[in-house]
């Protein structure tokens, strides 16, 4: 996302202010020296090792920086007069007029830009510009700093596909736990249980305390039976795949709500339907983790899961009204993201592949978490300006 704020340059382009876009070592070079000369400040501009760049009113480049020319393979003479974003055959990610209103509104813009050097290699840069002025406040043009991204990118992609893959794969490995433990521990403890209510048939006279030893043996059967037939519908329930996404989710809220002890509403349309796979078992998934974490974080004593659609998404909220989340929520960038449990990030992460939004709302009244997830072509929307997070 782009990030603003308001301080434009004042300064003719070979003496940029250098705070902003200099390493530490380089801004030392001006300290103590005065205000850099003209040729000096170019000198300067040439130790950064992002590509700078100038344009002039016209948006024709002016000054072009080594680390352009490292870049992007154009030399200085090549570049100089050029419109860059049509040398570079630059993707904005919003229309050029819109991040043109903000360079003069706000004075600042960053963003991500894909770009094509002289060598028609592809490049992602984090791109920041900045509104040049001269000393009476006229514009003259704009600074703009490029840093190359495109590693950085390549390996948040391998990571986001690994973890994908991850997911499905734990997903897959619950499923055949969760039948493993059914079709054999399941069956082997039922078919014990049987053969004790034949034995307790067969014994003609038993004594009291053996008796009373049979009956307590069966009823441990019978919960060892439960207790398995539950962890096997929880690691995987089968309801989800034979019936769908209501009775699944009515039958694992009125078990948590059992176990809990939180009173949890949950508001269906009558006409959900059916979901593909994915987008079934992800929104199972995500209930399943929000409402452990209500359990387990949230001193709620109830909640509320919402469920409706649109024909091109599916809107999951769940909501409690405990203590709140004590973390800063929603940062898009994952540096400034605090370190969370597995189950939030997981829960991003299933949605990010998908191609939803999640986003989390909390505070001493409590915390809502609110997914949507395309069942239609299009990209859905939280509401207007939101992100995915
Ligand atoms: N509903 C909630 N109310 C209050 N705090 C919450 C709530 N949900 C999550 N949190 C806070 O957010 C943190 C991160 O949640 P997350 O589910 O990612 O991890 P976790 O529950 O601690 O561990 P796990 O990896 O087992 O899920 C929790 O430790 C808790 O502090
Ligand atoms: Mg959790």
């Amino acid at each position: 996302m782009a990030h603003r704020s308001r301080n434009a340059l004042r300064s003719s382009p070979a003496a940029v202010r250098p705070d902003n876009f200099l390493s530490r070592g380089q801004q030392l070079a001006f300290l103590g020296q005065g205000p850099p000369t003209g040729s000096q400040g170019s000198e300067l501009l040439n130790l950064a090792r992002e590509a700078i760049f100038i344009l002039n009113n016209d948006g024709a480049i002016i000054f072009w920086n080594r680390g352009a020319e490292q870049l992007y393979g154009w030399s200085p003479p090549e570049a100089t007069g050029r419109c860059p974003t049509e040398l570079l055959k630059t993707e904005l990610p919003r229309p050029a007029a819109q991040i043109e209103n903000i360079l003069r509104s706000e004075t600042y813009w960053d963003g991500e830009l894909r770009q094509t050097t002289k060598h028609e290699q592809r490049v992602t840069v984090a791109s920041r510009w900045a509104l040049w002025r001269d000393e009476s406040d006229r514009i003259c043009g704009r600074f703009q700093l490029d840093t190359d991204i495109t590693r950085r990118k390549q390996i948040e992609n391998e990571l986001r596909v690994l973890s994908g893959r991850l997911l499905s794969l734990r997903d897959e490995e619950r499923r055949r736990l969760a039948r493993d433990l059914h079709d054999s521990v399941g069956q082997l403890l039922a078919g014990a249980a049987m053969n004790l209510t034949m034995v307790e048939r067969k014994l003609p006279f038993p004594d009291p305390g053996s008796l009373q030893c049979l009956k307590s043996l069966a009823s441990l059967l019978e919960q060892s039976v439960k207790e398995v037939r539950t962890m096997s519908y929880l690691l995987h329930p089968p309801l989800l795949d034979e019936v769908g996404l209501p009775s699944a989710l009515e039958w694992y809220i009125s078990g948590f709500s059992e176990r809990s002890q939180i009173k949890v509403e949950l508001d269906l349309p009558q006409d959900l339907g059916r979901f593909r796979h994915d987008v079934e078992l992800a929104l199972f998934r995500i209930v399943q983790e929000t409402l452990t974490n209500v359990h387990r974080h949230s001193e709620s004593p109830t909640a509320k899961v919402t469920l409706s659609k649109s024909p091109s998404q599916v809107r999951l909220k769940v909501e409690d009204c405990g203590k709140g989340m004590d973390l800063p929520l929603n940062h898009a960038d994952s540096e400034e993201r605090p370190v969370l449990g597995v189950g939030i990030s997981g829960m991003r992460e299933r949605v990010r592949n998908l191609g939803g939004q999640m986003q989390i709302r909390s505070g001493s009244w409590g915390t809502v978490v609110e997914i949507l997830l395309p069942i239609a072509e299009g990209k859905p929307s939280l509401s207007p300006g939101d992100e995915a997070s």
